[in-house]
């Protein structure tokens, strides 16, 4: 128990480390909050000027992702075998719900990527391809990651060997609370207000 708990709250760290908001801070001496869309992700990083830094973000917000999983995984007890969802689950709510800025941090469309490369990569290889084609067709960011999260559970059922209802219930979690905290760019894409990534006016508010 003891052991399980210590895996939830390092895996709730490891995703509360908010990447995007410290390489702004540190190379740019810029609030990336005070940009944009306000938001911590790779998205409004690249958004703001920081191609590279939006990149960096990308992968580093993926790899916390990848790493609470497989920490989980490798350490986990023999009696809990559904640490690894609930350790994603964890770290989802770190990067969504960060200490370190007053919980309120990112989308969390990177780490689900992450979570997903190590808890059932051909699901996070299915959505990515789902995200790519739908990015190329309409360019906007956060309509192919709304949509990447409602196919990712369905996906986990049919790619994931594990079917467990906490694994499934946690995955389902992981989609709402992504779709969840895109609710100002639904409202702007029902409104035809989102801007399309890499347009001279992607600046959302
Ligand atoms: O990953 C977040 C993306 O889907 C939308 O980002 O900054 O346009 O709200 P943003």
């Amino acid at each position: 128990m003891k052991t399980s708990i210590l895996i939830l709250a390092i895996a709730y760290l490891l995703g509360s480390i908010p990447f995007g908001y410290l390489l702004v801070l540190i190379f740019r001496k810029e609030d990336i909050r005070a940009t944009g869309s306000g938001n911590i992700g790779a998205t409004n990083v690249a958004r703001s000027g920081a191609k590279g830094l939006g990149i960096l973000t990308l992968l580093l917000d993926c790899s916390k992702g990848i790493a609470a999983v497989l920490i989980a995984k490798h350490f986990a007890p023999s009696s809990s075998l559904d640490l690894a969802p609930l350790a994603a689950v964890a770290a989802i709510l770190g990067h969504v719900f960060p200490v370190w800025l007053g919980f309120r941090g990112g989308k969390g469309v990177a780490s689900a990527l992450g979570i997903y490369l190590a808890l059932s990569w051909p699901s996070a290889l299915a959505a990515l391809g789902i995200f790519i084609v739908i990015f190329a067709l309409t360019r906007y960011v956060s309509l192919a990651s709304i949509l990447g999260a409602v196919v990712l559970p369905l996906l986990f059922v049919k790619f994931s060997p594990d079917h467990s209802p906490v694994a499934i219930g946690s995955m389902v979690f992981i989609s709402l609370l992504v779709i969840v905290k895109h609710h100002a760019n639904i409202s702007r894409l029902l409104q035809g207000k989102e801007n399309k990534f890499g347009s001279k006016k992607d600046k959302t508010e």
